[in-house]
């Protein structure tokens, strides 16, 4: 029998030894910044708890909102990814093998050391744009590639260990002095390659859908994930395109000038059975808007609300974006090949075939695009208000299609005078839009007809620059920022910084003439982000919609509804999402991870271009395993 001492004493080593593993436990499960396994809810004991871990203010009890449920998918979905972060080399290796059927490129391993030593956040599906992007050149000859890329005018080239890039202009595009500085950081891990870079606004590769449909087929059947014996580990160089003289460079064939028949061009990249096949791009743009603006019922909605970011920014399945979007209007240049070529450029159109990389503007630390060091004060600081400032890009805006453009339409539809007008039976105060139709009004709690008032006591929306085409200069020759054929429906107001932008606690974000630089800023500021596009960025699968961000239609008809949800008794759910999102996005939208990104990319790239790629592997991590 244990006398009292003894048994306190035991008592009290088992306490101290559960307190102990307890920790343990739990600190682990705070390194893996998940909740794997368990049902842990986000609106759980009262409080979020965010995926970080890091609490927010308190929210009302959930109510059945369809954005509530929303919130709460995106949460759950995000969690069980997080589950599925590599922590080490053969984790990750086997999950790459798994995911894409084949064996990581060489370098694989350097990769993952530095984003072990980044602190980076390795989740194989962050990395499925690489994939996307780079797999229909398996079916192009290796040989051919490396021809295409050689002689191109703005490229960057890895020789040797070092990096640097070529420019036949004499202004060297910021954009490529911008990604070159990134590609330096990641020597000397590159093998030799070069890769060609788009500087243009516009996307340049638009390849019809039956070669696409053929050239996924065929890195389908290439996929082998052969014996380890088999594997090679070293690149091959360069040295036959480098000798002096080379002249087998082969140019793919350019396209131009036809900016009106771009949707055409977009339409035959899209599936055979897609809407957008049915449709042609519109002859003139002069008919009115309500002839092409869509009244039914999108099918990736949910009650009203994107619930399908990458369906929602697919041109293929919206056919009114033919008249709806700048790029289908007419864009300001374009140069496009239908021929699979490799280029790399900062953004697309879901049906466009560059590989991705970071947009060169993310690479600035021009406070215009950033915000500098500033991300906004404290959420209870904020004004409970949208800003948005920009300038009318898009395309040529002209007197007889400017209602076509997407940053038109929207700055009409958060013009609370405009809107109040349509409400009062002038619809021709608004060329750009119609009102939306109910089946677009899920929850939206304002009464009929008082929409426009409403937005008056919270929007801040207006255009810094009209761009007007064509341009009208003054004396001095200087680009006039008025434009005759919109002044009566808008006008131009000062610019905001973007330091000044923070402190309202809505930013909506639309598309200009490609991606809008200043997303990353929104993203990593305090306040919360919302995103209409048609452009697929590099970091798409890393975003989630509902979590990161406010996804909203490209058509903008559902904004009124998603301010009313935010303004009228969810402002925990938008600071939840502003400060989930910067959280977020200070992990994994770093300047360390868009660098990780380039240089698995880029590893992935080489590989694909090399004339041994079938038998290029990393398997080190294999040897002595069975
Ligand atoms: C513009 O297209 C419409 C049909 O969509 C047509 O009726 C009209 O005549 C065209 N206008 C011009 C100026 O070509
Ligand atoms: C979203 O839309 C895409 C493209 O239309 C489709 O392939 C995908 O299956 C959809 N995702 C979900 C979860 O429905
Ligand atoms: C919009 O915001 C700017 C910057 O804060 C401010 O100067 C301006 O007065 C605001 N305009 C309106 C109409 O509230
Ligand atoms: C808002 O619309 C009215 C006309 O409906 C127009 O006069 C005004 O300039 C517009 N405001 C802005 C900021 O564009």
């Amino acid at each position: 029998m244990l006398r009292r001492p003894g048994l306190l004493a035991f008592i009290a080593t088992v306490g101290v030894f559960y307190l102990i593993v307890w920790h343990l436990l739990l600190r682990e499960e705070h390194a893996d910044v998940s909740a794997c396994g368990t049902s842990r809810h986000p609106w759980s004991k009262g409080g979020l708890k965010g995926i970080l871990g890091i609490g927010t203010k308190k929210r009302p009890d959930h109510d059945g909102h369809p954005i509530s449920e929303l919130i709460d998918g995106a949460f759950t979905s995000l969690s069980h990814l997080l589950c599925e972060r590599s922590f080490s080399l053969e984790q990750a290796a086997d999950r790459y093998r798994k995911r894409r059927g084949r064996h990581p490129p060489p370098g694989f391993d350097k990769w993952f050391e530095a984003a072990k030593a980044a602190d980076a956040i390795v989740v194989e599906e962050f990395f499925d744009r690489i994939h996307h992007d780079i797999n229909p050149f398996w079916a192009v000859d290796p040989l051919e590639l490396r021809r295409q890329a050689h002689s191109q005018p703005q490229l960057i080239r890895v020789r040797h260990g070092e990096a640097f890039f070529e420019t036949d202009t004499l202004n060297r595009p910021e954009f490529i002095q911008l990604w070159t500085k990134l590609v330096q950081e990641i020597m000397p891990h590159l093998p030799d390659l070069d890769m060609v870079v788009n500087v243009m606004d516009e996307t340049r590769v638009l390849v019809p859908w039956e070669d696409m449909t053929r050239h996924f087929a065929a890195e389908q059947e290439s996929r082998n994930l052969f014996p380890i014996s088999e594997a090679v580990n070293e690149y091959t160089d360069y040295a036959e395109f480098d000798k002096p003289g080379y002249s087998g460079a082969s140019e793919p064939h350019w396209i131009g000038g036809r900016q009106h028949e771009y949707w055409d061009f977009l339409a035959a990249a899209c599936p055979p059975d897609s809407p957008a096949r049915k449709f042609t791009r519109l002859s003139n743009f002069s008919s009115p808007i309500d002839e092409i603006f869509p009244t039914d019922t999108q099918p990736y909605t949910y009650k009203g609300f994107v619930n399908n970011v990458t369906a929602a920014s697919d041109p293929c399945q919206q056919p009114h974006l033919r008249g709806m979007h700048g790029t289908f209007v007419e864009s300001i240049s374009m140069s496009t090949t239908t021929t699979l070529f490799p280029m790399f450029g900062g953004s697309k159109l879901p049906q466009n075939n560059e590989i991705l990389i970071p947009g060169g503007m993310y690479l600035t630390d021009r406070e215009f695009y950033s915000g500098g060091d500033t991300h906004g004060p404290p959420w209870r600081q904020k004004m409970d208000k949208v800003v948005w400032r920009g300038v009318a890009s898009g395309g040529r805006n002209k007197e007889d299609n400017w209602w076509h453009y997407q940053r038109h339409r929207f700055v009409q539809m958060m013009n609370g005078t405009t809107v109040g007008r349509v409400e009062n039976g002038e619809p021709e105060a608004a060329p750009s839009f119609i009102l939306p139709p109910p089946t677009y009004s899920s929850g939206l709690q304002q009464p009929k007809g008082t929409l426009g008032p409403w937005l008056s006591t919270f929007t801040n929306v207006s255009f810094v620059h009209m761009e007007c085409f064509p341009p009208i200069y003054d004396a001095e020759g200087r680009y006039l920022p008025d434009c005759q054929h919109t002044d009566p429906y808008m006008r131009v107001n000062a610019p905001v910084p973007m330091k000044e932008q923070y402190k309202f606690k809505f930013l909506p974000d639309v598309d200009g003439n490609s991606y809008s630089a200043r997303w990353r800023g929104f993203l990593l500021s305090t306040s919360c982000p919302l995103k209409a596009t048609i452009y697929a960025e590099w970091h798409d699968d890393r975003l989630f919609p509902w979590l990161h961000y406010v996804p909203f239609d490209n058509t903008f008809t559902d904004i009124y509804a998603i301010m009313d949800y935010f303004l009228n008794g969810h402002d925990a759910e938008a600071r939840f999402i502003a400060e989930e999102g910067k959280q977020w996005a200070e992990k994994v939208l770093r300047r360390e991870d868009m660098r990780l990104y380039v240089w698995r990319l880029l590893l992935e790239y080489a590989r694909v271009v090399d004339p041994q790629r079938d038998r290029l592997g990393f398997v080190t991590d294999m040897v002595g395993r069975s």
